[in-house]
């Protein structure tokens, strides 16, 4: 089994890691050349960005071919997740291919322009995520099939949002404050190669709108210009290490 995932603050990978098989960081092989992959059970595990997947998490799922008896999805979301696992099967159409199985699990909302942390950790009880979790584990071992549904008026919704809401160009918003020490770490759990640090920390302008950089920099000096929360977020289930490795593509970073 192969598990494909896509993570920031470390929600996904969370999953991922529950689900188990062998995890592959998709930021890791978006620059394949022909990507194909063969396995009994192939599954992919991301967090949803207004309504939709993230944008690599697209660009792989439109240039991968994938082969498997049993192929499953799972969006972790945290308030709306709209009908981004429904349309996710078109996407996979388009390519080929068909999820036997989806779902989508409720965790921590990182969207900082709107959330508020520390608000966000107090819900998670209620948001059952650890049942779901393993609900999900279970129904993907035992090769379960399940289709997300979404309402006629989601699905508008969500394609108009897709279609208004380009997170990755929204996000290039943010502020390095004096705190910081070039530790080189926003660089390092950047998905996209778009942060460099040398004496100073510098963003390009192909960001995913992830948000990794400011919830993992150890100094707190990341800041969006408007911004609920000066709290930040890591999955307590996930270290910085395993996003480092997740993520970092720039492997000549010290
Ligand atoms: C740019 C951006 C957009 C988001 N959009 C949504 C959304 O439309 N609906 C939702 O429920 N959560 C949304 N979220 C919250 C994330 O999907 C959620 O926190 C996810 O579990 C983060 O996963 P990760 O820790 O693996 O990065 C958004 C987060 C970001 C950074
Ligand atoms: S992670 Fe924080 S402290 Fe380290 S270089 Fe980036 S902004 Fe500076
Ligand atoms: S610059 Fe920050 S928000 Fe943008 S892709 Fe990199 S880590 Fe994510």
């Amino acid at each position: 089994m192969i598990t494909f995932y896509f993570t920031a603050t470390g929600n996904s990978l969370a999953v991922a890691k529950r689900i188990g098989g062998n995890l592959i960081a998709i930021p890791q092989v978006i620059d394949t050349q022909n990507p194909h992959y063969k396995d009994d059970v192939i599954g992919i595990v991301f967090p949803i960005y207004s309504n939709a997947p993230p944008k690599m998490v697209r660009r792989f799922l439109e240039n991968a071919r994938l082969e498997a008896d049993y192929i499953f999805a799972v969006g972790t979301y945290g308030n709306l997740p709209g009908a981004c696992m429904f349309n996710l099967q078109k996407t996979a159409t388009k390519n080929g291919f068909r999820f036997d199985y989806t779902n989508q699990i409720l965790m921590v909302d990182n969207y900082l322009p709107i959330f508020e942390m520390d608000a966000e950790i107090a819900k998670l009880p209620a948001k059952k995520t650890e049942e779901m979790n393993a609900k999900i584990a279970e129904d993907i071992a035992l090769r379960k099939r399940n289709q997300t549904p979404a309402s006629w008026g989601w699905r508008i919704i969500s394609g108009i949002l897709g279609a208004i809401i380009r997170t990755d160009k929204n996000a290039q918003k943010y502020t390095v404050n004096e705190e910081c020490t070039t530790c080189g770490i926003c660089a390092k759990v950047c998905p996209a190669k778009n942060i460099a640090v040398a004496d100073k920390v510098e963003f390009g302008n192909h960001c995913e709108a992830c948000l990794a950089c400011a919830h993992l920099c150890p100094q707190n000096a990341i800041h969006l210009k408007k911004e609920k929360s000066g709290k930040r977020w890591r999955n307590p289930d996930v270290s910085t290490t395993e996003i480092i490795n997740s993520n970092n593509r720039h492997r000549d970073l010290p």
